[in-house]
């Protein structure tokens, strides 16, 4: 996938450009009122269309703004069957582009009703494209324990004091034989077997050197000891875990190149404990339609699988009750039932992005584990994240209490939210 974001941003820059050279000549066309498009388009064609990602259907900004022909563009927007059906050649290169899935007629819009369209699609295209080029953006906040840190740098300490140990050898090695040269004593080593001879006997030299040997013992009862401590701190943390789920779904897809919002299928994580995983009718709002990707011309095997889970049979557009059958995903994220975790506590309340504990996750083709999980996970961003009170009304209440302790009044247990049904069914 990172390949086709790669061709993708080329894409945008290139459009870019033709967009800015358009923007010159742009006054011959855009006549029509974008405030008026603007609601029009979103009766109409945000169901299958975005202004700057495919959708259903291609990306509009793009398309429309690099198209100057606007008299095609209309008749395409009102009647694009008409097209196809009289073999316009355009409109057939789209309609097979596009796997060939169908455009809704608008013989209902006038032709002044998509000059607006066009005009606010050209303007929200300009705007999307001037706020991309600013730079801002930051990715997640990488966490980084200092444990980590600490192993490292145990790590670097041994290999340097085995370096040093080796440099300070030769040198010795080195020293020792200018002495015997001094003397008189050098014999010159020509034959290769002298050499290994040789080799052997610093081993046996250095096996004597008890300095040596409790330097050696040392590093290597304290790398075993790292080990195991590494090892069973590990323990029942399955960080990057990543099973092979019964279908393939790309969250760099969906979630990424389409940026649908990860409440459209996860709903759960801002109203309850659990953030839910979609039922595959929720995938039928777009995959009725859609059998295959982008580029492909046969069927996605995949996308098959949820036909055959609901029963759906693509070419009779019908579903058979009698063949459906549960799609077992295989769960990820696992607290031990001992463990009390809330999401819409995180997600609404705290306001935490969900990359914060999941990760990049609009960029991965199949979901992995991307934090520990573990309970020094948890405490860690509880003792580093500051709680915004303002709009609270959970620390609204915790204030007036507050004041009531202040002022030496009796504070009961519900005045702290003790009858909210929360705090004792989950
Ligand atoms: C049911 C889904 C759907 C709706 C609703 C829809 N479109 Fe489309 N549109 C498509 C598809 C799919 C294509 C690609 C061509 C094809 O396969 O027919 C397309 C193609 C286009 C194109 C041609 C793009 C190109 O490559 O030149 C334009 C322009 C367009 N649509 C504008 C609109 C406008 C404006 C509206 C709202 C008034 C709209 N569409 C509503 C699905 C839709
Ligand atoms: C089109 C629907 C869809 C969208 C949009 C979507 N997801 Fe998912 N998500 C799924 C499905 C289906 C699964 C179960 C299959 C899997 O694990 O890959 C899932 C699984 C997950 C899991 C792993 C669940 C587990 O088993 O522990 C996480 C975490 C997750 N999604 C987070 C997100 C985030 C964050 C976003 C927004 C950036 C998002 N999802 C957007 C459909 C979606
Ligand atoms: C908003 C519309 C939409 C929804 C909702 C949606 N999809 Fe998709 N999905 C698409 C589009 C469009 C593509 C093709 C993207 C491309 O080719 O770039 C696609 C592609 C896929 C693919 C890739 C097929 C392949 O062969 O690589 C799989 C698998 C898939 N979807 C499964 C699902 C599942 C499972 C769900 C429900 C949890 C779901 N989709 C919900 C629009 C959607
Ligand atoms: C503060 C960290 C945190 C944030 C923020 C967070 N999650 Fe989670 N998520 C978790 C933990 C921990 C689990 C495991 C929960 C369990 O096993 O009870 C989990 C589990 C999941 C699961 C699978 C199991 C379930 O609960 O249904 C999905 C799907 C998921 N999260 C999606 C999301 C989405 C979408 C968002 C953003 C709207 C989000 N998460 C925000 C920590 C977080
Ligand atoms: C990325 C930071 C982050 C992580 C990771 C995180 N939390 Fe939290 N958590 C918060 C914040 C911020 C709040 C305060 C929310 C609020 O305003 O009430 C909170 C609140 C809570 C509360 C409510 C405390 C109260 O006083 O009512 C519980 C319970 C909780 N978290 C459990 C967990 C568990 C269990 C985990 C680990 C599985 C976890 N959290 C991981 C940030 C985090
Ligand atoms: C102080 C704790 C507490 C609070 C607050 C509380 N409940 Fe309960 N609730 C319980 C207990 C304990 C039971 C089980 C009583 C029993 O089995 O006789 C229960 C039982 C129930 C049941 C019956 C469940 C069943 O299977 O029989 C429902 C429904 C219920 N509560 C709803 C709520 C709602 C809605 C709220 C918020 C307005 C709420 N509760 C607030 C403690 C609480």
């Amino acid at each position: 996938m990172r390949s086709f974001s790669l061709i993708f941003k080329q894409f945008s820059r290139s459009v870019l450009l033709i967009a800015g050279f358009a923007f010159l000549g742009s006054s011959a066309y855009a006549q029509g009122d974008a405030t008026k498009g603007e609601a029009i388009f979103k009766a109409n064609c945000t169901t299958c269309h975005k202004i700057d990602i495919r959708l259903i259907g291609p990306a509009l900004g793009p398309t429309v703004t690099s198209d100057t022909d606007d008299k095609w563009l209309t008749k395409w927007i009102e009647n694009n069957q008409a097209l196809i059906a009289a073999h316009d050649k355009k409109a057939l290169d789209i309609y097979n582009q596009y796997a060939q899935a169908n455009m809704t007629v608008f013989t209902q819009l006038s032709d002044g009703d998509v000059a607006n369209i066009l005009s606010y699609v050209r303007t929200a295209w300009k705007t999307q494209q001037t706020a991309a080029a600013k730079p801002g953006a930051s990715g997640p906040a990488a966490e980084t324990g200092p444990s980590d840190l600490v192993i490292y740098a145990l790590i670097g300490v041994i290999i340097l004091a085995f370096i040093i140990i080796l440099v300070l050898n030769k040198v010795v090695i080195t020293l020792e034989r200018l002495l015997e040269k001094n003397q008189g004593l050098f014999i010159e080593e020509v034959a290769v077997e002298k050499v290994a001879v040789d080799r052997f006997a610093f081993a046996r030299k250095l096996a004597k050197n008890k300095k040596f040997v409790f330097f050696t013992l040392l590093c290597g009862t304290l790398a075993l000891g790292s080990w195991t401590w590494i090892t069973m701190w590990n323990t029942n943390v399955h960080q990057g875990y990543q099973p092979v789920q019964p279908i393939k779904f790309p969250h760099d897809l969906h979630a990424g190149a389409m940026k649908i919002d990860c409440q459209y299928c996860h709903s759960g994580a801002y109203k309850s404990k659990n953030a839910s995983i979609p039922s595959l009718n929720v995938c039928m709002n777009c995959h009725k339609t859609i059998d295959r990707t982008l580029n492909s011309k046969t069927a996605s095997p995949e996308i098959k699988k949820i036909y055959d889970a609901l029963g759906y049979d693509p070419q009779t557009q019908k579903y058979d009750s009698t063949k459906t059958r549960p799609m077992q995903w295989i769960r990820i994220h696992n607290l031990p039932d001992f463990a009390y975790f809330n999401h819409s506590q995180h997600v609404k309340v705290a306001k935490l992005r969900c990359q914060t504990c999941h990760g990049p996750i609009e960029t991965m083709k199949e979901v992995y584990q991307y934090s520990p999980l573990t309970m020094k996970w948890c405490v860690q961003c509880h003792k580093r994240t500051n709680v915004d009170f303002k709009g609270n009304a959970y620390y609204t209440k915790m204030e007036a209490v507050h004041n009531l302790i202040k002022e030496g009044k009796p504070v009961t247990a519900a005045m702290m939210g003790g009858i909210e049904c929360g705090k004792c069914h989950y």
